[in-house]
């Protein structure tokens, strides 16, 4: 099957699409001949998103993924488009820091997008999923769940508890008809790289340190990522069930 055919005829719903993995998640999945609905707090950067895509191809939608109603309303809107089939819980934060140097209240905010948005969004989705014959829901980690990274002790928590979720959620669901997987992407080029390396004395020179450390010599692009995602969510990862796919140039191979 021609990859602009594999996602042909369903909608499938991508939160964090107003921006860097998540957006180019989005387009991805279109130029797969899917429908997105493009899900983000910052509406304005989902109507980026949407106006990047072919006319009518991505929807936008003002989500907070850590407000359960904003989550059910999203699922609803993906499920009125027509021939919902697929959900990626992409939306996540950052904070840098070790444990005694973050505040209780920099943790919650990076469970809360991250643990909370992912979990709201499973319990959304299957039920309706499992309504429409089944699907594909795509989770996005990081390799800080897989190895230590400095500085990173609540964003760690928050994407090892993601993984967890996607094997539990997984298992759980597999004999409905709906996969769960996730992506642990490793340092991939968006806006995040850039907030990360801003407060450093020389910015460019902090961003190409960061590509030195990479195994591949450069950063991960999302349209990498988006090549990933749009794999779970296509039938040819029928076999692919609570599956952690590392993206990450070779970061934890060492
Ligand atoms: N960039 C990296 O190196 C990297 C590596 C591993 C994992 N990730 C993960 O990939 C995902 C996307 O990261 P990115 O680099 O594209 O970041 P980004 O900051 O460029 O985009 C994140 C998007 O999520 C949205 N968002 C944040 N909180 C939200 C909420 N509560 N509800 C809805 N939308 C919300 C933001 O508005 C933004 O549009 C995140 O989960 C991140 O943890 C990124």
């Amino acid at each position: 099957m021609a990859l602009a055919e594999r996602l042909a005829g369903r909608t499938i719903a991508v939160t964090g699409a107003g921006s860097g993995i998540g957006r180019a998640i989005a387009l991805r999945l279109v130029s797969e001949g899917a429908r997105v609905l493009a899900a983000d707090r910052d509406v304005a950067a989902a109507e980026a998103t949407a106006a990047l895509a072919p006319g009518g191809a991505v929807t936008a939608c003002a989500t907070d993924v850590t407000d359960e109603r904003d989550v059910r309303e999203m699922v609803a809107r993906a499920v009125a488009l027509g021939g919902f089939a697929g959900l990626v819980n992409n939306a996540g934060v950052g904070v840098a820091g070790t444990a005694p140097e973050t505040t209780v209240e920099q943790l919650d905010a990076v469970l809360a997008v991250s643990v909370r948005g992912t979990f709201l969004g499973i319990a959304a989705a299957v039920p309706a999923l499992v309504a429409g014959g089944g699907g594909a829901i795509v989770n996005v980690s990081s390799i800080a769940a897989l190895v230590g990274i400095p500085d990173r002790a609540a964003y760690s928590a928050a994407k090892g508890a993601v993984l967890a979720l996607t094997r539990a959620a997984a298992i759980d669901h597999v004999g409905a008809g709906v996969r769960v997987n996730c992506i642990v992407p490793g340092t991939v080029e968006t806006p995040w790289i850039e907030r990360i390396t801003a407060g450093a004395e020389d910015p460019a020179a902090a961003q190409a340190a960061m590509q030195a450390r990479q195994p591949h010599g450069r950063f991960v692009q999302p349209q990498e990522i988006a090549a990933m995602a749009a794999y779970l969510l296509s039938d040819e990862a029928a076999s692919v069930v609570g599956a952690a796919m590392v993206v990450d140039g070779g970061m934890t191979a060492r």
